[in-house]
């Protein structure tokens, strides 16, 4: 052999024939991602190959579990998913895992020393209500760093969907009844974890507003809602932030399934706001006729779902697979839509730490997260009531009588996908044990064996009625002797009850004893208030909860609340933080709390019909979703939204615009004054009161806002805004525009929706189109937009 190779080299044949061999085996290799082209690499797919890599591998290891047998080896235990590794053409699997509240892995592994826990931060309501981006992009850096420290490429996060009924089981992960609030704290959320280069999947893309049927509720929506309020924070989000990807919703609307709603994906989210990112469905989304993703029947239109625009279904089945491998090959699928959502998965794997071959390590800076979520849960929280200052509470001396089981099992998150698998949480016992207060220890004695035999029960109750898909109950509160209060008013300072509620995925909240307050808790609260305020003893409320509760039938009975929300996993630390004065409140409400449940305009038709398992659900209260009803229909809540005390006061001065005739964009700017005697911050609100010939408007609608510095006392800053002609656009359907309407507009500028410091006006001459856009979302049925009727 080597006489011949020594022949042939010499005479010059051998480099030929070895490039000739070369080329060869080139040619018969297929192209290999990162080398070749993303074309010549789609180019070269089998059907098989493009479904492998249009739809999820399922969901190996999710729930923590060995990976099954024939099911690919995990590389992040409990993640949620991911897209499939392609050997062939050198594509790598990615990662994705869940949540909002942080990254939802499990903690520990087989036959591994090691441990893999993450930080729980703030629920979406608790991070909103700061109304701080700067924060919540910190939070975000945060978040992302364990992210890409962990192995995983997109974290399943954040979730937008607007708060349009307080009974939403899942309005703890979202941030807000209000579009731009929710899509600027999104957008500063998307942008902080993004900075690392790893993703985020902005979810539910869209109308994703009750968990009852949501697999199939048909939601109809006029399109004027759906552009003004269900869908702008999205669009906010996008424009400003570019998330990787977007996690489409369960529901329908106007009777196609969100994931696969021509009109969503392409009209709106690609063509007309320009999003590049690639689609995925939320997990087994899109299973017409199917109540159930344990049918084993069911099976999404993969077609429709492609066609539409959606790249990747999540998780996948080998179902779906045999559909969309079918319609590859007898050519019934549009083959340009298949080959464009393989480029854009192409285009996202391609920027992903796996394909950069990040060395993960498996170690993020746990500790400094964990003040990261102490700090953001703290600014985060809203004074609701501090009756005759009697917060801060600084006295040391005497003990605290707590009471509440909540108190002894303070409640960090909320539970589903939102939830996150922590190394610890502080509860609210040790967050003042840590801060240096004394508590009353027979009421622990007695509330702790009450609440650990409570949560064994609940937690009974909820394996037999499906486990992780069972609703959550609250638990009941111990029964509480009218001697033993009596005899902790005399013994204690002061008394401290906490409110509990947690709520999570499939199932929305209840009206009764759990919006409302059960029995018991009134007792409690009852019993408490009466025998400390006999004995001239305070009474401080904190709320720890992930929704929207009624407080107007107690709140005048108790001197103090603090609403807590669900604030992570320093949560104890966070509200001693405030409770001392080492923080000062600083968050406001980004909803509604009304009076009564059914003052929600949207409470008439919740949560559809047929009521014992809604199939359709009828926005008919059109726009007016949160204050637009509230204030415009003079409907008095019990807290408005934007509220929030502070322990200090603030004075609003010179409000000036720019000009009283609007052109291209006017300039408003306040000054905001720290009047009292501690230093804070101060969020303030701008709104606008437009013309409505062309339309109904709101009273007033949220176009600006801001959060002051720590501002020390007798300091003061001015805030600038700049309101521009698609600020004051509204969407009129007849002509398919957003159209700034012509006339006199009032700038309010404020503490809450309700409290308005200032105002001023100014004219805009003659009517601006700021943006013409497609027809869409026509209704499956008529309805009528009653409110806006009237
Ligand atoms: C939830 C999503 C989540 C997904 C993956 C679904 O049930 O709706 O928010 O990201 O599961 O866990």
């Amino acid at each position: 052999m080597n006489k011949i190779k020594s022949r042939l080299k010499r005479l010059g044949i051998l480099s030929i024939a070895v490039a000739g061999s070369l080329q060869l085996t080139m040619a018969q290799k297929a192209p290999q991602f990162g080398k070749a082209s993303i074309d010549e690499v789609i180019k070269a797919m089998t059907p098989e190959e493009k479904a492998e890599l249009l739809i999820g591998p399922g969901m190996p290891g999710y729930a923590g579990l060995v990976p099954l047998e024939g099911e690919p080896d995990v590389r992040v235990l409990g993640a949620a998913g991911g897209n499939a590794a392609i050997s062939r053409l050198g594509i790598p699997e990615t990662v994705f895992a869940d949540g909002p509240a942080g990254l939802r892995i499990q903690p520990k592994r087989n036959n591994d020393p090691n441990t893999y826990y993450a930080t729980v931060f703030p629920v979406g309501t608790a991070l909103a209500s700061t109304w701080n981006t700067e924060l919540i992009e910190s939070v975000g850096i945060a978040m992302g760093e364990e992210v890409k420290e962990y192995g995983v490429d997109v974290l399943l996060a954040p979730a937008a969907n607007i708060h349009r009924n307080p009974l939403n089981g899942r309005n703890f992960e979202y941030f807000s009844e209000d579009p731009l609030l929710s899509g600027k704290i999104a957008a500063a959320y998307i942008n902080g974890i993004q900075s690392h280069n790893v993703g985020t999947s902005l979810k539910h893309f869209a109308a994703n507003n009750q968990e009852t049927n949501r697999l199939s509720v048909n939601a109809h929506i006029t399109e004027r809602a759906m552009r003004e309020i269900y869908l702008k924070g999205f669009e906010i989000a996008v424009k400003e932030a570019q998330p990787w990807t977007i996690m489409t919703a369960y529901n329908k609307i106007n009777g196609h399934y969100a994931s696969a709603s021509h009109d969503l994906i392409t009209k709106v989210l690609r063509e007309e706001w320009g999003y590049k990112g690639i689609i995925m469905t939320d997990w087994f989304g899109g299973y017409p006729g199917f109540q159930s993703i344990m049918d084993p029947n069911a099976v999404s239109d993969v077609v429709a779902q492609l066609e539409a625009g959606n790249d990747l279904m999540m998780p996948g089945t080998k179902e779906q697979k045999q559909v969309l491998i079918k319609a590859l090959k007898e050519g019934t699928i549009d083959e340009n839509a298949v080959n464009a959502s393989l480029k854009r998965i192409l285009e996202y794997i391609a920027a992903t730490p796996t394909v950069k071959k990040y060395k993960y390590s498996n170690k993020p800076d746990l500790k400094a997260h964990a003040e990261v979520t102490r700090n953001a849960a703290t600014e985060g929280m809203v004074l609701l009531k501090n009756e005759a200052d009697i917060l801060p509470y600084t006295s040391k001396t005497g003990t605290i009588a707590v009471f509440g089981g909540t108190s002894y099992s303070f409640i960090s998150g909320g539970t589903g996908s939102g939830d996150v698998n922590e190394a610890y949480s502080v509860s609210l016992i040790e967050g003042l044990d840590n801060a240096g207060y004394s508590i009353d220890k027979e009421l622990q004695g007695m509330y702790e064996p009450f609440v650990k035999e409570a949560e064994i029960k609940e937690l009974k109750r909820r394996e037999e009625n499906g486990g992780l898909l069972a609703d959550v109950h609250r638990l009941p509160e111990m029964p509480l002797s009218k001697e033993l209060v009596a005899k902790k008013a005399q013994s204690s300072d002061i008394a401290i009850i906490t409110i509990g509620r947690n709520a999570g995925e499939q199932h929305d909240r209840k009206i009764d004893n759990d919006f409302y307050l059960g029995q018991d808790e009134v007792k409690m609260i009852n019993a408490v208030t009466e025998a400390f305020h006999a004995k001239d003893k305070k009474v401080i409320v904190i709320l720890n909860i992930g929704g929207v509760i009624e407080t107007a039938s107690w709140k005048d009975k108790v001197d103090a609340i603090l609403l807590a929300w669900q604030p992570g996993q320093e949560g104890g630390n966070s509200v001693a933080d405030v409770l001392s004065g080492k923080s000062n409140p600083s968050g406001k409400l980004t909803m509604t709390f009304p009076v009564d449940y059914n003052h929600h305009a949207s409470a008439v038709n919740w949560m559809g019909v047929p009521l014992h398992d809604p199939k359709d659900v009828f926005y008919k209260e059109g726009i007016y979703v949160g204050y637009r009803y509230f204030n415009t229909f003079d409907v008095t809540p019990s807290y408005e939204f934007g509220y929030g005390d502070s322990y200090t006061t603030f004075d609003y001065s010179d409000l000036q615009l720019s000009s009283t005739d609007f052109k291209d964009d006017i300039e408003v700017s306040v000054k905001v004054t720290n009047t009292g005697k501690v230093a804070g911050k101060e969020v303030v609100q701008l709104y606008i009161a437009a013309p409505a010939k062309l339309a109904d408007k709101p009273a007033e609608e949220l176009k600006a806002f801001a959060k002051t510095k720590e501002l020390a006392p007798g300091k003061s800053q001015t805030l600038k805004f700049t309101i521009k002609a698609s600020d004051l656009a509204s969407f009129i359907d007849a002509q398919s525009a957003w159209i700034a309407e012509k006339g006199t507009y009032t700038v309010k500028v404020g503490a809450s929706s309700l409290d308005i410091k200032l105002k001023d006006e100014f004219s805009l001459t003659s009517n601006i189109t700021t943006e013409k856009v497609h027809n869409a979302f026509d209704l499956d049925v008529t309805m009528d937009d009653v409110l806006e009727n009237n």
